[in-house]
């Protein structure tokens, strides 16, 4: 049903990219309750009529920054909206995950491991989503553990874009490096975006959360190193890495990344290493305090408005993969503006690909 009146929800985790998205769609987040009961469990009420509608709940499964909760909260929160737009009779219920958390574990490594990637997905199910949409899953194929249409978009244009615009960064002077050698495909594709060649840090993780160096492939040799990552956490990937590059010949180290979990101690560790730049995007709500020259925020919210009105209005998704590849080439071939956004950038919330049909909604 394609004339099925849209509202967009939010649980608390990442409130600064959903009002981003509301004001990008030229409408406001829907009047919804998203608290806790006395006893801390998570407690949702949606105060306004659902019926016939296609809701998006946008939530990001990480802390939220400052309610004092977790990434479990997160994820509860997201399941208890779904199930109550659901039960409220919307017409279609999508979870719109910037970051989708518990990803790491999306197979067994050794005996007696959960597969949390695929059990948050069947919560997920369970709480009656009909559709996903997310940005840079942590592998490709965690997809798959839904049964449902998952949009599994990139913020890999955005970066490059910052890196083409901002850094002139591209061609041979550059290279594109993965930390890891389950990176390699994504450094891949990054590096064509930049017109470069790629080279790749192996690493080893002899215990959770602790990574080594044991080898560097490709030629560094007075290049502007670029390294390409889908989420920083511990910071200790990068830092490891960029020591590493930079002994092999790098001049320079600049870090990108779409998710910046940056858990304690990570934007310290950053900002202390011999990286020049870390780059992320606000898929996780990024603190003011560890904001500063070094650590750079850009904005996939428009990405996601334009999204969300598109599968609102049962338009192609792939066209906006078109639109951000000519937008690319014209930045490689510097013709082209920024196809990125800083979260602070107030101008760039008019502009938008596609006309919105949203009606205004509050919330409380
Ligand atoms: C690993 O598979 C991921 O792609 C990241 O490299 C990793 O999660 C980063 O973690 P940390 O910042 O704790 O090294």
């Amino acid at each position: 049903m394609a004339t099925a009146k849209p509202v967009l929800f939010a649980g608390n985790s990442n409130l600064a990219l959903a009002e981003e998205i509301a004001k990008k769609m030229g409408t406001r987040l829907g009047n919804a309750l998203v608290t806790t009961f006395a006893n801390e469990e998570c407690r949702v009420e949606i105060r306004e009529n659902v019926r016939g509608a296609d809701a998006f709940v946008i939530q990001s499964l990480c802390k939220p920054l400052d309610h004092g909760r977790s990434v479990n909260d997160a994820l509860m929160e997201m399941l208890l909206m779904i199930d109550a737009l659901r039960r409220a009779s919307a017409y279609r219920v999508t979870a719109v995950i910037p970051y989708y958390g518990y990803a790491k574990q999306d197979k067994k490594t050794k005996g007696r491991e959960p597969i949390s990637a695929k059990l948050v997905a069947n919560l997920l199910s369970t709480a009656g989503v009909q559709r996903i949409l997310t940005v840079d899953l942590h592998a490709a194929q965690i997809q798959g553990f839904f049964d449902e249409p998952v949009d599994n978009l990139t913020a890999s244009f955005i970066l490059a874009n910052y890196l083409i615009n901002n850094r002139k960064l591209r061609g041979p002077s550059c290279v594109v490096v993965s930390p890891d050698a389950g990176g390699v495909a994504r450094a891949e594709t990054f590096a064509k975006k930049l017109q470069t060649s790629v080279a790749i840090v192996f690493k080893r993780r002899p215990r959770p959360d602790v990574n080594e160096v044991s080898e560097v492939v490709g030629d560094l040799e007075g290049k502007t190193a670029i390294i390409i990552d889908d989420m920083i956490s511990t910071g200790g990937t990068l830092v490891k890495a960029s020591e590493a590059i930079l002994r092999r010949g790098a001049t320079s180290v600049i870090t990108c990344a779409t998710h910046g979990i940056f858990a304690a101690g990570a934007a310290q560790k950053l900002i202390d290493s011999p990286i020049s730049e870390v780059i992320v995007t606000d898929t996780i709500p990024v603190p003011m305090e560890i904001r500063n020259e070094k650590i750079k925020v850009l904005s996939v919210g428009k990405l996601l408005a334009d999204t969300i009105k598109r599968i609102s209005m049962n338009r192609s998704v792939s066209e906006i993969y078109d639109q951000q590849e000519m937008e690319l080439a014209r930045s490689q071939s510097g013709t082209g503006g920024p196809l990125f956004s800083s979260v602070d950038d107030a101008e760039s919330s008019q502009d938008s690909s596609v006309e919105s049909t949203l009606e205004p909604a509050t919330r409380e």
